[in-house]
């Protein structure tokens, strides 16, 4: 347990370790600091927008050891602890092996969107990337425009996601953690919702649906 404080505008938390090795923390209470349009009567934007204008935190990727030979599956055992303790539901799954017996990728949600947390098999646990919903494909366009203007480091440029069906662009922050915009929530997530599975021989598109190509970089880099 930490006390109230321990993170800013942050109450008592719960920290505990996932089973792939990341640090998790649940909190009691968080100070709500609103928004620049307010609650009473409230326009539809705030004036003197700067940026991507992303509207909020989406999900997060984790990266979680994966070595089936030697029994080891964090995938798998992370997403059972969520869904099982922690009540997330299983959205979307990528499998291999005999019988897609192995859960390689998994997409799990606490609320209605495709995924809060996604976990994904690799050699060593670590951060893939963090999401930032924007409304729409134009404004993935302007933002891929605003980091090319920046001569921000872009990872994969404006692309869809077979897994969600999310529009996308991947980038590099300055201090090398891979980020990502996101938009175009392709269904509305439910706890009844049949869960998706994509089978490994068809991972390429599962990713990234026009190419059907896995990128170098987006396989191999995290931090
Ligand atoms: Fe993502």
């Amino acid at each position: 347990m930490l006390p109230e404080g321990a993170l800013p505008s942050t109450g008592r938390m719960l920290q505990f370790t996932l089973p792939s090795g990341h640090e998790m923390r649940l909190f009691a209470t968080k100070e709500i600091v609103g928004t620049d349009v307010g609650s009473l009567n409230p326009e539809p934007w705030p004036d003197g927008l700067k940026g991507a204008n992303t509207h909020w935190l989406d999900h997060v990727l984790l990266m979680c050891p994966l070595d089936p030979e030697n029994g080891i599956n964090t995938v798998a055992d992370n997403t059972a602890l969520l869904t099982e303790v922690l009540d997330f539901y299983l959205t979307e799954q990528i499998v291999a092996g005999p019988d897609g017996s192995i859960q390689i990728g998994a997409f799990v949600s606490c609320s209605t969107t495709p995924h809060d947390i996604a976990f994904v098999g690799g050699p060593e646990a670590g951060l893939h990337h963090v999401s930032f919903f924007l409304d729409s494909w134009h404004d993935i366009l302007k933002a891929g425009d605003i980091m090319a203007k920046n001569k921000v480091q872009i990872d994969v440029s404006p692309t869809r996601h077979g897994v969600t069906r999310g529009e996308t662009i991947y980038f590099f922050d300055p201090s090398g953690n891979r980020n990502e915009t996101f938009a175009g929530l392709g269904y509305q997530a439910g706890p009844d919702r049949p869960v998706t599975t994509w089978t490994d021989d068809e991972i390429g598109r599962a990713v990234f649906y026009h190419t059907g190509v896995l990128v170098e970089s987006f396989i191999g880099v995290y931090t």
